[in-house]
């Protein structure tokens, strides 16, 4: 068995086109969306994953036929013959909880484990079941599971979310295609992959307005239809990861099947540090200037910088001329990876929810340990230009959102290879 490692060797000039793949973000949850209607849905630009393989398993497990092709998945789902989402799933991967708004919109019943916190926080489900509640859901949590019921059937309401959260937004919105009336979702999340999954609804005969914006609107009907075929949208991340790398080591690097809209603040820092930054209609291309620029960050939800580049942004800072200072306030622990990065030279002072990153000249390779998806790519990073051989462990949170990530980085001058 191998010891399932990457070891990178550093200094090669990083450059070249990547293509990018569908947001595991949205594919996620256009999977789950496919639960709200009985037939033959087809979604495209499916990225090779090993969470798409997962959310295939929980639909595979409620009874629906998943059938995976090129870039592609076609579910059944009118052989569904369960509301029943066990721990043992929900476990490997918190986004299964993304069924309990279809479930409910469907069947009026769910049965879905709660998930565990993670690496990154606690990442509680209280606005999620808020939310649900003013629609009319109820709930029994008991025994590590969610029990969800809809005795008065389900009910449009207005829902103010206390935070801008992703999957609530998501479980509401999807809920809330099937609920009498017209349903609002104020201080709702506006990340893209929000926008892809209410195209998809709208597609399935829902009636959504205000996707992208703070307040969503939707309109409940009786019957919604399967999607013959949804192409999903860019995985903004993997591209900012890529871009990143070619910063990092000089590019110039095009990343392709991206819409640049979607990456606007992490764009509008990569020029605050110093980077050339061309922007296509499907396509952006990077090159280092000169010196990094030190630069502060405050991730947010969307538009703001997002959370999920934040390590990979932490990198760059590592290397730049001066002082940086990244603040996360999405999630409350989201800064292990400064502590690998640590090992490499970078010099971190985390103080609440703030590192300050004092730029080094260089950063040496070691072993290092994956603390979570996005911390695990930012290691890979920083090994593409550090001195000497980088070895990283723990590699399986990789695997769960980057597609062929050892070939594409190859294809672009990187010395890797996986043990
Ligand atoms: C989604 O997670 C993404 N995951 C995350 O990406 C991403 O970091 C996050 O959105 C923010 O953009 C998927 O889409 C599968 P939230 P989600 O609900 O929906 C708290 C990656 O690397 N919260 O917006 O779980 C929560 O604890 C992953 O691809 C509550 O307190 O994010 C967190 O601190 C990592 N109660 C904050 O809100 C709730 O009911 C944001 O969570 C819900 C959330």
């Amino acid at each position: 068995m191998s010891k399932d490692l990457i070891v990178v060797q550093g200094g090669n000039p990083i450059k070249g086109s990547v293509d990018i793949a569908g947001a595991k973000n949205s594919v996620l949850k256009l999977m789950a969306a496919s639960i709200l209607a009985p037939g033959k849905t087809t979604i495209k630009n499916v990225p090779i994953i090993s969470d798409v393989t997962l959310m295939g398993e929980v639909l595979d497990n409620l009874g629906a036929k998943v059938k995976f092709g090129k870039r592609q998945v076609t579910i059944d789902t009118s052989t569904i013959d369960s509301v029943e989402t066990p721990y043992e799933l929900v476990a490997r991967m918190r986004a299964s909880i993304a069924v309990l708004g279809p479930l409910i919109g469907r069947f009026g019943r769910a049965h879905v484990a709660m998930p565990g916190g993670c690496q990154i926080g606690s990442r509680k489900l209280d606005m999620h079941i808020a939310g649900l509640e003013s629609l009319g859901v109820v709930f029994e949590v008991e025994h590590g599971f969610i029990d969800a019921s809809i005795p008065g059937g389900l009910k449009a309401a207005t829902v103010i979310l206390e935070f801008p959260s992703v999957g609530a937004t998501e479980n509401l919105m999807m809920a809330a295609t099937k609920a009498k009336g017209k349903t609002i979702i104020e201080n709702a999340a506006r990340e893209p992959e929000i926008v892809d999954l209410a195209n998809y609804l709208i597609k399935m005969g829902a009636k959504i307005t205000g996707a992208g914006s703070p307040t969503i609107e939707i309109v409940g009907v009786k019957e919604l239809k399967p999607v013959s075929s949804h192409t999903t949208v860019g995985d903004r991340i993997e591209a900012g990861t890529y871009l990143v790398a070619g910063v990092l080591g000089g590019g110039p690097l095009t990343v392709k099947g991206i819409n640049p809209q979607n990456l606007e603040m992490a764009l509008i820092k990569l020029k605050l540090m110093g980077a050339s930054v061309e922007a296509g209609d499907e396509s952006i291309t990077v090159s280092r200037k000169g010196k990094i620029k030190p630069v502060d960050i405050q991730t947010l939800p969307h538009p703001g910088f997002p959370t999920d580049l934040q390590a990979q942004f932490m990198v760059l800072s590592a290397l730049a001329d001066g002082r940086s200072v990244i603040s996360e306030n999405v999630f409350e622990n989201r800064f292990m990876f400064a502590d690998e990065i640590a090992r490499m030279g970078a010099e971190i002072r985390i103080d609440g929810h703030h590192a300050i990153i004092d730029g080094v000249k260089k950063l040496s390779g070691a072993p290092v340990k994956s603390p979570d998806l996005r911390g695990g790519a930012a290691l890979v990073l920083a090994g593409l230009v550090a001195d000497g051989e980088t070895v990283i462990s723990s590699i399986k949170h990789i695997d769960r959102g980057y597609e062929y990530f050892i070939e594409k980085l190859t294809k672009i001058g990187a010395d890797i290879k996986r043990l």
